[in-house]
């Protein structure tokens, strides 16, 4: 599937729109239309309720060490400006970036590749931002073209070494940038912190500036003690949250892929440390499953633990969930959810100030000079085990999603054309979203054959006693054929018709979304049965 073809059906049926079109857009910024709002809304609410309502704590789940209880958060987007200093954020949340003083364009420094090519007596590294094949290939067309050689003189080129990353060349005199006619034109890498600024109150000088927040977990970190002290909750336990984070990209890009506004779906759970090991397997599977059980293919979708020098500052150990998305490379994965084994690193930095002894007594910390420590909160963010008579600082395990990219996978993976029959027998091609029903914007759609007789009274009839169970939608519009057509490209599973036989035997017709298979049940059944075959 081409990713053109995705992108144009999600504005066409309104699924996903640039934001502020009407003057030109805004890099990095997508609305959901009608139809990407209900799929969002349901990729969001299956996380809620396989991650955090259905779960039950009453009983050792599938593959896990123990049985442990879920709770959820809501915290606000701007925080305390010190959360960020503890977080780490504020000093090492960047990424760097090089400017071409020719295109004038930016880029991330790691997402410039390149490779060395010597010809005609010169010798420079010539840039694409594409890896693979692909890569190859637009290097051979730049070096040519720079050269002003003809295809035919390709065997000129002399080639050292494979496409590798900008950030292994440390002098870019002889760099030719990806959209640059001249050598040299891309300035040393600058350093740029990806947290949006803004001013709170009316006032604005420097010591009211804010943050948006990067990511929602810090919100449960310094709400830890409030869920301990106002719930139950014992460890092994998790803190869910679903929000907007906003983090300042320099290259937005692949759709909604990387956006500057974005929504995360995080879970802190908290652990003893000598459980840590055995809770963050736990966790990688059950969420590589939860995407395979919402119908992403497994050959699409890997398990990648991360090489010690791409885990974050804070990690001890992550691996990253990942799918092949249509715009990268053969052979190349986008990620979609990360695992993360975070230690104590939050908890500990936000309660930095106290100090807790090896008696498990908590003194107040301090520097070199014997002052006061008061980078953290210096609140007490350790936890009692009242069992075991133990202080400690929980250890944490942080699966950490996607919204939009789990939404973005969902549709690459849904969309599909086939051949089938239309109205008059030919095979023609039909594109179609093949979505797993919880996912589905409409789980079905109620048809009269034709808008007389009484069949769209009675379509009515059906579909308001539809209405409240799920979302249906009514059409009656044009032929049926091409109300089938439709709602197979918005990936509606079930499609129920009333025709001639409703009138005499009370029954409608149903028809499968992927099969094509058409059966007849009582028109009082239909909401039954099509909450049935969700389920399975
Ligand atoms: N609390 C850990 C954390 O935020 P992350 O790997 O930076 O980790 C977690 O982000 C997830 O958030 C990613 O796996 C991805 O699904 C999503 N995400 C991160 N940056 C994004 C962006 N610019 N656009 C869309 N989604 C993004």
């Amino acid at each position: 599937m081409e990713m053109e073809q995705l992108v144009a059906l999600c504005k066409r049926r309104g699924f996903l729109f640039q934001s502020s079109e009407i003057y030109g857009g805004l890099n990095g910024f997508w609305d959901y239309g009608p139809l990407g709002v209900e799929l969002k809304r349901n990729v969001r609410e299956a996380w809620w309720h396989d991650m955090v309502t259905a779960h039950n704590e009453l009983k050792v789940a599938d593959g896990a060490p123990s049985t442990y209880e879920m709770t959820g958060l809501d915290c606000t987007i701007i925080m305390h400006p010190q959360v960020w200093k503890c977080s780490g954020h504020h000093d090492l949340f960047c990424d760097y970036m090089v400017d071409c003083r020719e295109s004038k364009k930016r880029y991330r420094h790691d997402q410039i590749y390149g490779r060395w090519v010597e010809a005609r007596g010169e010798r420079f590294f010539v840039t694409t931002q594409t890896l693979g094949e692909e890569g190859l290939n637009e290097t051979e067309q730049k070096a040519l073209k720079f050269l002003k050689l003809r295809t035919k003189n390709a065997d000129e080129l002399t080639w050292d070494g494979p496409l590798v990353c900008l950030t292994e060349v440390h002098d870019f005199t002889y760099v030719l940038g990806p959209d640059a006619k001249s050598l040299g034109t891309l300035t040393p890498p600058r350093e740029f912190n990806l947290m949006f600024k803004t001013t709170i109150g009316a006032l604005g000088g420097p010591e009211d500036a804010a943050f948006l927040r990067p990511e929602t977990a810090q919100g449960i970190f310094v709400n830890f003690k409030n869920v301990v002290d106002s719930t139950r909750v014992k460890l092994p336990f998790g803190i869910a949250q679903i929000g907007k984070s906003f983090r300042n990209e320099i290259t937005p890009r692949n759709f909604t892929f990387r956006s500057r506004e974005f929504e995360q779906m995080e879970i802190e759970f908290f652990c003893r440390p000598e459980e840590a090991p055995a809770w963050y397997k736990y966790w990688r599977d059950l969420r590589f499953k939860w995407y395979l059980d919402l119908g992403l293919a497994e050959g699409r979708l890997q398990l990648r633990d991360h090489d010690a020098d791409e885990l974050s500052h804070y990690s001890t150990g992550t691996a990253d969930i990942e799918y092949a998305f249509p715009f990268m490379a053969e052979n190349e994965f986008g990620e979609l959810e990360g695992v993360a084994h975070r230690g104590d690193f939050d908890l500990r930095s936000h309660m930095e100030g106290k100090l807790m002894r090896k008696d498990g007594e908590l003194a107040v910390e301090t520097d070199e000079d014997g002052k006061p420590k008061h980078r953290g909160s210096g609140r007490d963010l350790s936890y009692f085990d009242a069992e075991s008579k133990e202080r400690f600082v929980p250890h944490v395990i942080e699966p950490s999603a996607g919204a939009d990219r789990a939404a973005l996978a969902f549709l690459c993976e849904a969309y599909v054309e086939d051949e089938v029959p239309n109205d008059k027998g030919e095979m023609t091609t039909r594109s179609l979203m093949k979505f797993h029903p919880r996912l589905a914007p409409y789980k079905a759609a109620v048809f009269p054959l034709v808008r007389k007789d009484g069949m769209p009274e009675i379509a009515q009839e059906i579909y308001g006693e539809l209405k409240p169970k799920f979302n249906v939608f009514y059409d009656e519009k044009s032929a049926v054929g091409r109300r089938y057509r439709r709602q197979d490209e918005i990936g509606t599973p079930f499609c129920i018709t009333v025709d001639g036989q409703t009138m005499e035997d009370g029954t409608v017709t149903i028809r499968d979304r992927d099969t094509l298979e058409q059966w007849r049940i009582k028109k009082e059944e239909c909401g039954e049965e099509i909450e049935r075959r969700m389920q399975s």
